[in-house]
């Protein structure tokens, strides 16, 4: 199949394209670089063997998604394009609201006027918010506690009455826990632009010494060892499972809300260790105040996954670890050659 990844010189849409093309399907990547780097398309070349289609564009504009989706003949689309700080959220929900709502709404008006209607949406685990209970499964109640939230949310909402109105939308609503690590190449990785806010790139940053230690915000909560506990998925677990939502939907039409997660925690003081374990040295850490809107634990109950997609999330914490600290060494590697060569 033809499969346009929007977002997909990012993060997650990177992995992605990794698995989509080693399955024998042709992934289309369509990003405005906000936020990642087109060299992504030279490493994922290096990595499937072969050339990879890559236009730059804005999901919110819709003629060019039609004129892309037509000439490529596009048979589904994975949206992983999407703007993700929370706090920036927080700070500004009008850029929130517009890229991830309003760039979804252009990009199904697009699917819409070319009868493309197998859909993959990138959502999250924060659309629970405050947990009633857990882990979380699908049926938890959905009450986001900050805007990023709020813009999953609206686009499930969108997605759900869509669904409705036309039962030909075969549509699956990943909810992502915490992706983390890398592709064993270490040519493609979780790479965030200046100070990183999320646990695993800034360990790994620690770990190469271009930061001095880790603030671990919280040391009080009640959890296994008073630290933040959080379910981390490999992000090749995390292509492989949508690998599968795309098979599933080959023959089931209407929407599935599904999680993406491992269903087993991890508290900020057990990711520590296994990093450690990964770089065969202790690395510093200082204790630091609760960081504003952390809620102590949430995890995922991962049983519809594996009912219905049989899928499950295979890689364990030191082998997540152990890749986001190969693919530093390499980026590391590339940008210390790079300088001498200049
Ligand atoms: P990312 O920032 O690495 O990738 C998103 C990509 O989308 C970037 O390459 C960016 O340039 C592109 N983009 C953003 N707005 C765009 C627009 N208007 N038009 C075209 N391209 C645009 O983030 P990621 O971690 O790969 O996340 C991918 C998706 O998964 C996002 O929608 C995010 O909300 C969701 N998600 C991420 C996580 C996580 O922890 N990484 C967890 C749950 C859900
Ligand atoms: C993990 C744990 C921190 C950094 C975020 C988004 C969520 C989703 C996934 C998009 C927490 C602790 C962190 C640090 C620390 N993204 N921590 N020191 O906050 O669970 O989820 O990414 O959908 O929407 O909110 O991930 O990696 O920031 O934090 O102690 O320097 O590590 O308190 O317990 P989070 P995170």
């Amino acid at each position: 199949m033809n499969i346009l990844l929007t977002g997909g010189t990012g993060y997650i849409g990177s992995h992605n394209a990794v698995v989509l093309a080693q399955a024998g399907h042709e992934a289309i990547l369509f990003d405005n670089l906000c936020n990642s780097s087109k060299d992504v398309v030279q490493r994922l070349e290096k990595i499937i063997g072969k050339p990879i289609t890559f236009i730059e564009g804005d999901v919110r504009n819709t003629e060019l998604l039609v004129e892309v989706m037509r000439n490529h003949q596009v048979d589904a689309v994975i949206h992983f394009a999407g703007l993700k700080a929370v706090g920036e959220s927080v700070a500004n929900p009008l850029l929130y609201f517009a890229n991830n709502v309003q760039g979804t709404i252009s990009l199904l008006l697009a699917m819409q006027q070319l009868e493309i209607k197998t859909f993959i949406f990138s959502s999250s685990a924060t659309v629970y918010g405050e947990p009633v209970y857990l882990p979380y499964d699908e049926a938890h109640p959905t009450n986001p506690i900050n805007a990023y939230g709020d813009t999953k949310l609206q686009v499930e909402i969108i997605l759900r009455d869509l669904a409705k109105s036309d039962p030909q939308w075969k549509i699956a609503c990943l909810r992502y826990f915490n992706p983390v690590g890398a592709h064993e190449s270490g040519f493609i990785g979780d790479d965030p632009s200046g100070i990183p806010g999320n646990l695993m790139p800034y360990l790994a940053r620690v770990a190469s010494g271009s930061l001095q230690y880790l603030s671990v915000f919280g040391k009080d909560y009640e959890t296994r060892d008073g630290t933040g506990e959080r379910d981390y998925i490999h992000v090749m677990d995390l292509a492989e499972g949508h690998m599968a939502a795309l098979d599933f939907l080959a023959n089931n039409s209407g929407l599935h809300v599904v999680n993406l997660g491992t269903g087993k925690p991890a508290s900020v003081l057990e990711c520590v260790k296994a990093f450690e374990g990964a770089v065969g040295k202790n690395l510093p850490i200082q204790f630091a105040p609760r960081r504003d809107g952390d809620l102590p634990i949430y995890f995922a109950k991962a049983d519809l996954a594996k009912e219905k997609l049989g899928w499950i999330a295979a890689r364990t914490l030191d082998e997540m670890c152990a890749s986001a600290w190969h693919f530093q060494q390499v980026q590391s590697s590339q940008s210390k050659s790079s300088t001498e060569s200049t």
